[in-house]
């Protein structure tokens, strides 16, 4: 590999341009040193008209397969329905594409485990799943304190994903592809206390639920509120409340209690710094949806996505010389092993929503 192709930049093409693939493109588009939105795929025309008039002329297609035979491309950037990721993410890597899939990686434990095994085959390939609170600054902040010491031994943690209501139920009829709210949401959750536990395995789990609003959810055998318990080894505790009901906006937010103290991310999610005084009282407008409220996660995930694959070319690069350089993992965010843990305790707390019984993992 020649230094050009080394600092060449990394040619993405976006896959999915609904409610989150819009985002990820434009962000990709304009604000991703090193990336080059080469192109975009949806099924969907009005997207794919969308995608002429938005972005910075991708090519445009509208079935994966024929993106995915465009060699111009090094990585693929999936943001389409959770129920193709594991099929897709195989058929990145099969194609020579690195591969950034939105969470969660599958919705079923053994997809989940073929997905691993195909990635073995490739090495060389970057597959990274979107857990983004990893790159939330205060999320990162928090895990950093943790980790030095500040609150002493952690044991538990409580964290909540909630929506505001939307009385169009988006997610009623997203509900069939979407696994429910504790593979939807929660896996959030699920993947931060993983992280700060330092990947503690979980032991048991419990779970119930309640349709407080959208009855459309009972058919496909889901809750618009969900309460988790999940035991990990050596004791420690995670609390997750998940909610598609919020009157005031996107409520989510996560405390880690430890033996000496605790930290709190997100608690009032104000959506600015503005102070509303009026015969209310004072009061602050909430963060209407995640995207307002991980918008910067959003965006340095993806930089670190496009920094891993131009390191992994330096990498490959320094070894055919006969040197070798280290990557360095800690920026590239949730592995498909990270992802697959989460879609298992995720599984897990489904089964014992619609049991009723604790699950043993
Ligand atoms: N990280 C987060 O916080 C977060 C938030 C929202 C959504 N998501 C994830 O992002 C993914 C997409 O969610 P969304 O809300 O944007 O959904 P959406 O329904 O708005 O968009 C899905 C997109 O996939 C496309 N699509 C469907 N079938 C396809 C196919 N066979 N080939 C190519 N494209 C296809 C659709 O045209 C659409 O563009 C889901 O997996 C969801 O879990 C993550």
């Amino acid at each position: 590999m020649t230094t050009s192709a080394k600092r060449a930049p990394v040619r993405i093409g976006v896959v999915g341009l609904g409610r989150l693939g819009k985002r990820h493109a434009m962000n990709i588009a304009y604000r991703v040193p090193g990336a080059v939105l080469a192109a975009a795929c949806s099924p969907v025309d009005e997207e794919r008209t969308w995608a002429r008039e938005a972005l910075p002329e991708p090519r445009i297609y509208e079935e994966y397969e024929a993106l995915l035979a465009d060699r111009d491309i090094d990585a693929v950037w999936l943001v389409t329905p959770s129920s193709l990721h594991a099929e897709q993410i195989v058929a990145a890597l099969r194609a020579g594409k690195h591969v950034f899939c939105e969470k969660p990686l599958s919705l079923d434990v053994a997809e989940c485990e073929r997905v691993l095994a195909v990635a073995r085959e490739y090495p060389h390939l970057q597959a990274t799943i979107g857990f983004m609170r990893r790159f939330d600054p205060s999320y990162v902040d928090a895990y950093e304190k943790m980790a030095a010491g500040a609150i002493g031994r952690p044991f538990m943690i409580r964290s909540q994903t909630t929506d505001k209501n939307d009385p169009e139920g988006f997610f009623v009829r997203f509900a069939p592809t979407s696994g429910g709210i504790f593979l939807d949401c929660t896996v959030h959750d699920i993947d931060v206390a993983r992280w700060f536990f330092g990947n503690a395995r979980a032991t048991r789990v419990y779970a119930t639920g309640t349709i407080a609003l959208h009855e459309g959810l009972r058919e496909c055998g889901d809750v618009d509120n969900g309460v988790a318990v999940v035991e990990f080894e050596g004791g420690r505790l995670a609390v997750f409340y998940a909610s598609r009901t919020m009157a005031h906006g996107n409520d989510t937010h996560s405390e880690v209690i430890g033996t000496a103290g605790a930290l709190a991310i997100g608690h009032y999610p104000r959506a600015n710094r503005v102070d509303i005084y009026d015969a209310d009282g004072i009061r602050n407008e909430c963060t209407p949806t995640f995207f307002e409220r991980f918008e910067e996660a959003f965006l340095r995930e993806a930089q670190a996505f496009v920094e891993s694959v131009r390191q992994r070319r330096q990498k490959a690069q320094v070894q055919a010389g006969g040197a070798n350089l280290p990557h360095d993992d800690a920026q590239i965010g949730a592995t498909l092993a990270d992802a697959l843990e989460a879609t298992r305790i995720g599984r897990a707390l489904r089964e014992a929503l619609a049991s009723g019984q604790p699950i043993a993992l």
